[in-house]
């Protein structure tokens, strides 16, 4: 009875999971048969059996790409689970300019202006993001505050607490002090309205990236985008969109904010629907996806990666040392003193560097009609995804003992071969982390000033002790990303 109730379910997803495979397997883009592949192992199906694979060893394929093809010069095919494999190139072709930006899927924006990456639209919100950094007084209150919210000020008992959770709490709270307002970045309703938004863009946008094939995108991309739409209204109606209307009704006062400064500059805009309430509000809505998780990874991981290492407590000692050689309560640090921090600064690029999340870089689609043309001759068509394995991070020839977490790396006269000492937000093939040429990420700069200070208070002002082993975080396909329900134990320092 059980069985004959369940038949229709069971027949539906045959039907589907057999569309599926069909509509991946028939999936012909025209490849130069030149190209070789990574990944595959002999017997039949070979290409098709390595893209299922993809899911669990996409940053094997990068591996043995890189080593067996990017270090000659050439470029391969790299499997991938859609059934549409993306083209990695060497690190020399990494000047390239033509392309348009790739980030996860654009069903999951809720409105089509979000999406446009015209060049004028990028060089305009280039330019708001890389005035960031002058907001420095304001991001150091915030961060000092919501760090002491976030971790407490018990100094005799140690607590444990969820690292992710936290410190995505510290950069949100810090990163919308410099985006929003004093008052809404302390707001929980608002931070939890960012946390769903962010949070279903980036799910969401990463199950039709991978597990919906081309074909049937407009369908279930649209399907499954529903949710970042309604978490987006939710972000618009209940905080943005009343932010917008203020500033726009009081003009130029107020708070420094990239609000203001994206209201100021709408101003100017030719289309009367770019200078409304709704669109500045799109904006602010969609500056806050790039920034939360990434910020949040990056120092999750570096916490994880120093308080596992074998000196970890020494490590700890040197960095708090650092810290204390700046004068003054950190909420006051100035800009140029935060930029001294060598050796914090040194251990996020390490940890950048080692704790990759994701094992490409610099993905650019296609989108010349006729394809494009490599350096070595072969022509790629049209809708092909192009990038770079960041592979080279853990490359021999770039980096001693290269595999190993050593935290002062980047340190004056510490590293080698590198002629030169290497700060966070320095980018080249060798280290792509915030990608590399005309679309590499304007934010760098903002957020290791904003990291590098970070991390300095917290090993001022709190004891951690070590972890025997690395958390191991979650993976899938080429990207990882760190544990989101560790624990370490923390006590704050006596003053
Ligand atoms: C540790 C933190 C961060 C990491 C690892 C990171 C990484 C990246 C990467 C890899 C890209 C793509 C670059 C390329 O394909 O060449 C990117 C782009 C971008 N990032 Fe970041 N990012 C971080 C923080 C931020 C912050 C704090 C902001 C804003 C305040 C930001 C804003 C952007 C924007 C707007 C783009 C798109 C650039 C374009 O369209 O040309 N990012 N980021």
């Amino acid at each position: 009875m059980e069985l004959y109730a369940s038949t229709p379910g069971v027949l539906f997803l045959t039907t589907a999971f057999l569309s599926y495979f069909l509509i991946c397997f028939t999936n012909r883009l025209k490849l130069p048969e030149s190209i070789p592949w990574a990944g595959l192992k002999s017997g039949v199906f070979k290409r098709q059996r390595a893209h299922l694979q993809e899911v669990f060893r996409g940053r094997e394929y990068l591996a043995e790409g890189y080593n067996k093809f990017s270090k000659q010069g050439k470029a391969f095919a790299a499997p991938n689970f859609n059934f549409v494999p993306d083209i990695i190139v060497p690190p020399a072709y990494a000047s390239a300019r033509e392309g348009q930006l790739y980030f996860l899927s654009k069903y999951t924006y809720s409105h089509e202006r979000l999406h446009r990456d015209t060049l004028e639209d990028n060089l305009a919100r280039t330019q708001q993001i890389m005035r960031l950094p002058t907001l420095h007084t304001e991001v150091m209150d915030e961060l000092v505050a919501a760090l002491k919210d976030a971790w407490g000020s018990n100094n005799t008992e140690w607590t444990a607490v969820n690292p992710f959770e936290t410190m995505f709490y510290v950069v949100s709270r810090s990163a919308n002090r410099a985006f929003v307002s004093r008052e809404l970045c302390r707001d929980d309703g608002f931070l939890e309205a960012v946390k769903a938004y962010v949070n279903s863009f980036a799910t969401q946008g990463i199950l039709i990236r991978f597990f919906i094939p081309e074909l049937l995108k407009p369908l279930f991309g649209r399907l499954l985008a529903i949710p970042v739409h309604r978490r987006y209204r939710q972000l618009l109606d209940g905080y943005l969109v009343p932010l917008a209307q203020k500033l726009i009704l009081q003009d130029d006062r107020g708070e420094e904010t990239l609000a203001k400064w994206l209201q100021v500059a709408a101003q100017s805009h030719s289309d009367p629907e770019e200078r409304t309430a709704e669109a500045l509000a799109g904006q602010l809505a969609s500056a806050e996806f790039a920034p939360l998780h990434t910020s949040t990874y990056s120092i999750t991981d570096t916490l994880l990666d120093l308080l596992s290492a074998p000196q970890a407590e020494s490590h700890l000692e040197t960095l708090r040392e650092e810290a204390q050689s700046l004068q003054g309560d950190p909420s006051q640090w100035t800009r140029a003193q935060v930029l001294h921090l060598e050796l914090a600064d040194s251990v996020i690029r390490e940890s950048l560097r080692v704790t990759r999340t994701s094992g490409k870089a610099m993905l650019r689609r296609v989108v010349a009609k006729k394809g494009v043309l490599l350096p070595d001759g072969m022509r790629l068509p049209y809708g092909v995804y192009v990038g770079l394995s960041a592979e080279s991070h853990i490359d021999g020839d770039y980096y001693d003992d290269p595999k190993e977490f050593r935290p002062w790396r980047f340190v004056p006269g510490a590293q080698k071969p590198f002629a030169a000492p290497r700060k966070m937000a320095t980018t080249s093939p060798e280290f792509l982390s915030f990608g590399h040429g005309r679309h590499s990420c304007p934010g760098r700069f903002f957020v290791a000033q904003f990291l590098t200070a970070l991390l300095a208070c917290i090993a001022r002002d709190y004891d951690i002790q070590p972890l025997l082993e690395r958390p191991v975080g979650h993976s899938v396909s080429d990207l990882s990303t760190p544990p989101t329900d560790a624990r370490i134990l923390i006590r704050r320092r006596r003053d």
